[in-house]
């Protein structure tokens, strides 16, 4: 929209919000949990969402967003060693990270098998890096964020949704 004021011309730009979806999987279960979150986030206005694997994803674009929702299979009752590397590789940005929102994900093999534990462990390096975390409302989707054992069914898909556009609504309103 393009305002005049005092016959100057000025041009509104929109903010976009950025948010970025890192996960990583081997089998296909947290990917597949990734790409609803992915979902749900593209469908809130003015906002970039990316999907990325967390090896690939650099201290750089960390920097960049103004959301960062996480995603991991359980793995011995925490993140994968993928997911940690990346937030090990984030100590070189400590500090950066400070007020953007943070949210979790996760698949287990086992019915319980560490999901709370596994985004508990997210959580916990986000609020090291002071950050706001976001948690699970939706009672099908685990209080701590989205979590579910194998294969995510239409019920956890549509709470992973949810989680996506929760957190790009928040980090619309806050950032
Ligand atoms: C190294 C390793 C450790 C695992 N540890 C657990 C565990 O502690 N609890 C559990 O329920 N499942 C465990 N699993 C199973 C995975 O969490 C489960 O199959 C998950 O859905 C795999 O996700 P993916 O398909 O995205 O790779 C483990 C799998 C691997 C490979």
């Amino acid at each position: 929209m393009i305002e005049y004021d005092n016959d100057e011309r000025k041009e509104e730009v929109v903010r976009m919000t950025k948010v970025l979806i890192a996960y990583s999987s081997r089998g296909g279960n947290t990917e597949r949990l990734a790409q609803a979150v992915e979902e749900g986030a593209r469908g809130v206005e003015e906002v970039d969402v990316v999907l990325k694997r967390a090896a690939d994803v650099t201290n750089d674009d960390l920097m960049e967003i103004d959301a960062l929702i996480v995603g991991s299979p359980v793995y011995f009752g925490c993140m994968s060693s993928e997911v940690k590397e990346m937030f090990d590789r984030s100590v070189a940005i400590r500090g950066r990270l400070e007020g953007k929102i943070g949210a979790a994900f996760t698949t287990s093999g086992h019915p319980t098998g560490g999901k709370e534990t596994t985004m508990l462990s997210i959580l916990q390096a986000m609020l090291i890096h002071g950050m706001i975390v976001v948690g699970d409302p939706i009672s099908s989707g685990g209080h701590y964020g989205v979590g579910t054992a194998g294969r995510p069914d239409s019920e956890i898909l549509d709470a992973g949704k949810e989680l996506g556009r929760r957190v790009c609504e928040i980090a619309k309103k806050l950032i």
